[in-house]
C-alpha cells in the first residue's frame, strides 16, 4: 500500500518542515505553513515514463514572439521594448500611487488591443470616472466587476481580450482555497490559474499588487518567483513624480527606468527628468549644487540642496529628503575629521528637489558640496555639475559610466563637470572636465 507523505510549506519563502511551526525560521513570516502532499512514495523509477528529451541549445527552435510595442514609451521601454506574448508581469506599488490609474490609461489609449480589466476593488462608476479624467477611450476596452478567480478565467477564455489586466491580485478569490482574499495561498492559487492561462492562450497579463509597510509586495515571495516580470511604482504621494522600475524581468534589463507626472488627467510621461529636477530659481542661492547621476540605466542631472545652520536646541538635526541619512551623516563625519570643517554643532537638512528617492555613490561630491556652499553662504556657480563619490579619507572616488554623465550634462548646457582625479579612462567631451583627487581640493576651486 502506497503511502501518501506531505510536509508543511512556508507560503512566503517556500521553506519546508515535518510539522507545522508558527513562525518561519527561514522568512521569520508568522503563519505562513501549510500542509501539502508531496507525492506518494512509491518506487518512482520504474514508473516514470519519460515525454520530453533533452536538447541541445542550437536545437531549440524559436517560436516567433513579437513583442508588441506599447503607446506608452515609459512602460515599453521598462518592460524591455514592448509586451511579451504570455508574460506575466506584477505591478506593485503603494496604495494610492496610481497603479489603477496606469494601466487603466494603458488600455484605453492602446487602440490597437482589445483589453480586459477586471476589478475587484472598484465599482463600475467609479471606473467611469477615472477614465474620464483620463481623456483617453479605447472602444475595445471591457471593464468587469468581479473578484472569483475561475470567474475570471471563464470570461478570459470566452472573451479572449490580447491584454488583460487584474486589479489587483489581493482580492481574488479561488474556490478550491478556504483561506480569506488576499491570504498567501489565495493570491498563490490565483496566481497560478492566471499563469496558466497567460502562457496557454499567450496573452499577457498584468496583476496589480499591494505593497505592505516596509515595501515588499504583500503575499508570497513566491509570487515574484512566479511572474516573469516584478514592476515597482514608485513615488512620494504629495509630490507628482512618479518612477516605475523593473525588479525583474525574464525578458529584458531591470536597468530601465520610467517616470511619469501625475496629472490632473492622469500620467504623462516625462522625457527629460532633468528638466523636472533642477529648479532655476535657485540659481543664485548658496546651498545648492547639481549632480550628475544615473538611475538606472538612465542619466539624470538634478539639483541638490542643503541648508546649514547653528544649532538652536543642544543636539544638532540632520535630517534628509530623498537621501540616505547616514550616508550623510557619514559624509559630514569626513568634512568634520579630514577636512577640519566645524559642522558638529549645526543643523544640517538635505534635500533632492522632486521628491525623488536616489542611491547612487555619485551623489557624494554634489552633496558635499551643497553643503559647503550653505556653510560658507557662497552660491555654487550654475554653470557646473558634480560627480563622484567620497570615501572616508576624502578622497574623491571614480564612479561608474562616467562618458553617459558628461554626455548628459552637456547635452543640458552645463560647461563644467567635477569628476574624480582617479579615473583611469581619460575623457573627451566638449565641456570642461576638472578632475578633484580631495575634498580640499574642490573647496579651494570652487569657495576660496
Ligand atoms: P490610483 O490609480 O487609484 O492608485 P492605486 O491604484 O495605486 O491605489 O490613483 C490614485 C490617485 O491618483 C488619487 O489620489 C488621485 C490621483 N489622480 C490624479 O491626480 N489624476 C488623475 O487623472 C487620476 C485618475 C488620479
Ligand atoms: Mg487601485
Amino acid at each position: 500500500m502506497a503511502k501518501t507523505k506531505s510536509v508543511f510549506f512556508c507560503q512566503s519563502c517556500g521553506a519546508q518542515s515535518p510539522k507545522w511551526i508558527g513562525k518561519c525560521p527561514s522568512c521569520q513570516e508568522w503563519n505562513s505553513y501549510v500542509e501539502e502532499v508531496v507525492g506518494k512514495s512509491t518506487d518512482t523509477r520504474s514508473s516514470i515514463r519519460l515525454k520530453a528529451t533533452p536538447k541541445t541549445i542550437s536545437e531549440i527552435e524559436i517560436e516567433d514572439r513579437q513583442r508588441a510595442p506599447l503607446l506608452d514609451l515609459e512602460l515599453n521601454r521598462v518592460l524591455g521594448g514592448g509586451l511579451v506574448p504570455g508574460s506575466l508581469i506584477l505591478f506593485g506599488g503603494e496604495p494610492g500611487i496610481g497603479k489603477s490609474t496606469l494601466l487603466l490609461q494603458l488600455a484605453l489609449m492602446q487602440l490597437n488591443f482589445s483589453v480586459l480589466y477586471v476589478s475587484g476593488e472598484e465599482s463600475e462608476e467609479q471606473i467611469q470616472m477615472r477614465a474620464k479624467r483620463l481623456s483617453y477611450d479605447n472602444p475595445r476596452c471591457h471593464v468587469l466587476m468581479e473578484t472569483s478567480c475561475e470567474q475570471i478565467i471563464g470570461q478570459l477564455e470566452a472573451m479572449r481580450p490580447q491584454v488583460a489586466i487584474i486589479d489587483s491580485i489581493q482580492t481574488l478569490q479561488s474556490e478550491h482555497i478556504e483561506s480569506a482574499p488576499g491570504s498567501v495561498s489565495q493570491v498563490r492559487e490565483c496566481t497560478l490559474q492566471l499563469m496558466k492561462f497567460a502562457k496557454e492562450t499567450h496573452t499577457p497579463v498584468f496583476l496589480i499588487g499591494h505593497i505592505t509597510k516596509d515595501g515588499s509586495l504583500a503575499g508570497p515571495k513566491v509570487l515574484e518567483h512566479m511572474v516573469d516580470v516584478v514592476l515597482q511604482f514608485e513615488g512620494d504621494r504629495h509630490h507628482i513624480y512618479r518612477i516605475l522600475r523593473s525588479h525583474k524581468n525574464r525578458f529584458g534589463s531591470t536597468n530601465e527606468l520610467g517616470i511619469y507626472e501625475m496629472m490632473g488627467a492622469g500620467l504623462r510621461a516625462v522625457e527629460n527628468p532633468s528638466d523636472i529636477l533642477i529648479d532655476s530659481s535657485t540659481a543664485q542661492l548658496s546651498g545648492s549644487a547639481i549632480a550628475a547621476a544615473m538611475e538606472g540605466g538612465r542619466p539624470m542631472l538634478m539639483e541638490i540642496q542643503a541648508l546649514v545652520s547653528t544649532a538652536v536646541y543642544g543636539t544638532p538635526q540632520r535630517s534628509t529628503t530623498g537621501y540616505d541619512l547616514r550616508r550623510m551623516n557619514m559624509l559630514l563625519a569626513v568634512l568634520e575629521k579630514r577636512c577640519g570643517f566645524r559642522l558638529g554643532m549645526k543643523d544640517v537638512f538635505l534635500n533632492i528637489a522632486g521628491g525623488i528617492k536616489i542611491e547612487d555613490p555619485a551623489l557624494d561630491l554634489a552633496v558635499i558640496t551643497a553643503i559647503l556652499s550653505s556653510n560658507e553662504d557662497i552660491a555654487v556657480p550654475r554653470n557646473a555639475c558634480f560627480c563622484g563619490e567620497v570615501g572616508l579619507s576624502g578622497e574623491i572616488r571614480p564612479i561608474a559610466r562616467l562618458e553617459q554623465r558628461i554626455q548628459e550634462a552637456a547635452k543640458l548646457g552645463f560647461e563644467k563637470i567635477y569628476i574624480s582625479a582617479f579615473h583611469k579612462q581619460k575623457t573627451t567631451s566638449d565641456i570642461e572636465v576638472v578632475e578633484v583627487s580631495k575634498v580640499e581640493e574642490l573647496f579651494s576651486q570652487i569657495f576660496a
